[in-house]
Parts: C-alpha cells; structure tokens; sequence
C-alpha cells in the first residue's frame, strides 16, 4: 500500500520573545524557578505588531513551498487549524491563499480550502482529513497544505499568561512521504468537557488546575482506545513520543502516566517490581480514593527509577526543546514537539530512518488522539533544511513596557495596530497592514 503522510514541515515563530524568568518573573512578583523549573519553560514568542495568524501561516507555507519547488497548482486542499480566528464565516486558508497567490503566477482555485476548530487537536484533526482525502483517492495527485497557526494569548494576570506563545506550522501532506508516514492505527478519548473555552471572546475563560485533569482521563482514554485497536504500546517500542505541550510541566505528568498505563502486565513492570513493587490494582482497595494514594505514590517512585529517567531522556526530554523557548502555540504545538524531537535525533548522531513515533494530541474541551508513525527516508533532510534556530535566535527581546503593548495591540482591533510602532523590521514577508490588506 503506498505510503501516506507529511513530506514536508515549516515552523514560523512569531518575531518578540518574552523572557520568562528575567523579564516576566520580576513583574509578577514571582519566583523564576515556577516558570522554568514547575512550569519547565523560558521564553514565549510573541507577534510583532505586522504579525498575526495569517501571515505567520503564509510565510510558513511559502517558505514549505519554495523549498520543495511547489506552486498553488500542485496543491488540492488548504486546511487551516486555529483557534484564534478572527472570521465566522470565511474560512482563514482563503486569506492564507490570498497572499500565497500575490508571489505566485498560478492560484488556489481548484483547491478545496478549510478551517478546522477543535481547540488544539485541530491541527492533528487536519492532518488526518488531508490523510483520509489521499487515501480516499480523491486528491488526482495534488498534496494537502495543512497549517495550525494561533496566537494562544491569556488575559493579563491570568494564571495562563505565563504559558503563552504565538507561531504557525505548515505541512505538506502527499503520498510516499519524506519525513513521517501515519499509521491506519489511532486512538480517541473524547468528553463534553468546559475547562477551557473561547465563546467569542477574544482570551481564554481557563480552569487551569482542571484543564490538566481533563488532559490527562483523555490521555489515558486514547491509550486504552488505541489497545482495543490492537495496537500493543511498549514503552521500548517508540524512539520519540511527541505531545501536546501547553507547558514541558504538563507533559511531564502525561508521560509518567503513560509509561505506567503501557508497562502494567509488561516485562518492564516485572523488572521494576523489584525495585518499587507492582502497580497497585483497584480490586485491592476498599475506596478509590486510597486506590488513587497509592497510584500516586508509585507513579512518584517509578519516575525516580532509572529506567524511567533513562526512558524519559531519550523519549521525551527532546521534543520539549523548542516549547521551552516558544510557549504553547496551540494548534502547531504537538507538531513542533515532533520537530523538537527530530531534530535533537540529527543533532545527535541519531538515526531515526525506520523508528516508530507515538504522537499524543490534545485539545481541551475535551479530545486526546494518539497514533502511530514511521519516520521516512528523507527525515534528516527534511530537518536540515528548517532554519528554526535562526529565527529563534532573531527575536526582539521585549520589556515589560512592551509586553503591556503589545498584548493589548493582539485583540484584533485595527486602531490599536495603526497606533502602535512596531518593535522588528520586516524583511521580504507577508505583513498586516493595519486594514486588513495583506502584502509583501
Ligand atoms: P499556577 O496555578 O499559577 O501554577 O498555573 P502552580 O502554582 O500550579 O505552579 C506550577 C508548577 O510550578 C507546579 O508544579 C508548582 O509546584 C511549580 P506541579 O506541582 O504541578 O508539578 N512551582 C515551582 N517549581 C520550582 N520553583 C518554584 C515554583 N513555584 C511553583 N519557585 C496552570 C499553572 C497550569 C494552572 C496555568 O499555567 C494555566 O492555567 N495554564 C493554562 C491552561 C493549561 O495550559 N492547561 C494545560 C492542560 S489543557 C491543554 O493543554 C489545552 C490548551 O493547550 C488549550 C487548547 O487545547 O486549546 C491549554
């Protein structure tokens, strides 16, 4: 059967960056060690004031295209993820494709364009559309451009503020795939759930300690949805295991609770047993509140083993490498952990060509999917031409005095933008001009 999946990845980050533990810490009166230790993040990305959803997404898919030698012709299907739309009723890919189509002599008119709302898991959500329109035959040999672009800003002082970020992602989507081909295999967890909501406002309304909790009975439903499909999950059997990182803190909670889920009955539970006993089973409590006590305190002991630390470095410490210096993008946020992930590989010597990825998606509200891939041929090419740290290195660091201006001016109000200066020099992009008008 041919193979199916993303030929080709573009990462672009919004141009500010706010500094955690030097510049935000301070102003909140906070210690720094919550943001980069409990929280495990540094930096956030934020726009300039000629940046937002869209032209962070078009520059991210005219960079995708000009590498690979595509043009509007080659492409069937647009679909954008986000949740920080500004539009009910067209759909943000039709802007995306308006500016694409200044730079280029063919158009979209032939491509069917979309948006996709389901809080995060929206990008991976397009991902499979675009899979499934491939597979269904219907793409006459046309590849799928698919972007999760947000601006995923908090209202000030909220307990969110600290997670925020802002960036866009562009994937090519086609058969026989260089980068990573998508398993048949997924599975769901997905509840009526209103930890997190956006109800035509512009910030979040956020139960952040509940969000968590919601993150994770989701996580763990996908697990056991993806074992029904008869996917075995060994711990051993996955070289990268990318999530959706609101923050490196959330992640860190979601892995442990993993490996504890997949080891149960496993070789790796028997080895352990040794060390920290078995894992404690509901039948052999009287309330589920102790049988909860003592999941917590062996879920405590086994991510002090070695075997998790060695389990964690290798699996999941990676893909947390750019969140930390970016924030919760929302959409794009699982795709750039799968990139973090990849490109620590390469940077290390690691040759991935052939090795499975478990990819945990997430989207409050509340929906988990995880599913399997294979990494392609042509991976390490594929990360060798990403120019990630360049634009990371790039940012303008932002003061406090900024940030105040800058978070205000992201609200979607075209006076604020027309008054306010912007902090970066654009260079050869899309850029939004204050009137809605994009251009060059
Ligand atoms: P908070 O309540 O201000 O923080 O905000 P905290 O007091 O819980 O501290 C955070 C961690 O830092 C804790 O670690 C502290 O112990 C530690 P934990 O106990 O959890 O392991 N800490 C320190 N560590 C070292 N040195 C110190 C120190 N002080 C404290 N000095 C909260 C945390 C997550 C609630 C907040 O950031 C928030 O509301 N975030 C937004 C919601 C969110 O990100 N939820 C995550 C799950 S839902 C999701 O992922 C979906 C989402 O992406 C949206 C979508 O799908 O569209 C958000």
């Amino acid at each position: 059967m041919t193979t199916v999946g993303i030929d080709a990845i573009e990462i672009r980050t919004g141009k500010l960056q706010l500094d955690l533990a030097e510049t935000f810490a301070p102003a909140q009166d906070e210690d720094p060690g919550k943001y980069t230790k409990g929280l495990g993040l540094h930096v956030s990305s934020f726009p300039d004031v000629y940046e937002d959803i869209v032209t962070m997404a078009a520059n991210a898919a005219h960079r995708l295209m000009e590498r690979k030698g595509l043009t509007p012709d080659d492409i069937g299907r647009i679909d954008v993820a986000t949740e920080s739309a500004f539009d009910n009723s067209k759909p943000v890919s039709t802007y995306v494709a308006g500016c694409l189509e200044q730079v280029y002599d063919d158009d979209f008119h032939h491509a069917n364009k979309g948006e996709r709302k389901f809080a995060c898991i929206a990008g991976t959500q397009s991902l499979d559309d675009a899979y499934n329109w491939i597979r269904a035959g219907r793409n006459r040999g046309r590849k799928a451009l698919v972007i999760a672009t947000d601006t995923a800003l908090y209202a000030r002082d909220d307990p969110g503020e600290a997670t925020q970020g802002a960036g866009a992602v562009a994937m090519i989507v086609d058969e026989n795939p260089d980068f990573v081909e998508l398993s048949t295999d997924q599975g769901f967890g997905s509840a009526d759930e209103t930890d997190f909501l956006k109800p035509n406002q512009q910030f979040p309304s956020v139960d952040g300690k509940r969000s968590m909790k919601v993150y994770l009975a989701r996580m763990r439903e996908a697990m056991e949805d993806l074992e029904r499909a008869g996917v075995d999950l060994h711990p051993d059997d996955f070289a990268l295991i990318p999530f959706h990182t609101p923050f490196p803190g959330m992640v860190r909670k979601a892995a442990a609770l993993g490996y504890r889920h997949v080891c149960r009955d496993t070789d790796v539970e028997l080895t352990l047993a040794e060390e920290i006993g078995r894992q404690p089973r509901r039948e052999e409590f009287k309330t589920q509140e102790q049988f909860f006590d003592a999941i917590e305190e062996y879920t405590d002991a086994l991510t002090e083993t070695e075997r998790y630390e060695d389990w964690y470095a290798d699996t999941i410490e990676p893909t947390l490498e750019i969140a930390r210096e970016v924030g919760n993008w929302y959409t794009g946020s699982v795709h750039v952990a799968r990139v973090a992930g990849l490109k620590h590989a390469l940077e290390h010597d690691r040759d991935l060509t052939g090795a499975q990825l478990l990819v945990a998606s997430y989207g409050s509200g509340a929906q988990a999917e995880i599913h399997a891939e294979t990494v392609a041929d042509g991976w390490k090419a594929e990360i060798e031409a990403l120019n990630v740290d360049d634009q990371l290195d790039r940012r303008y660091d932002i003061s406090f005095a900024e940030y105040e201006r800058i978070h205000d001016v992201h609200n979607h109000d075209t006076d604020d933008y027309a008054d306010v200066e912007e902090l970066t020099t654009p260079s050869e992009e899309f850029v939004f001009d204050g009137w809605g008008r994009m251009g060059e």
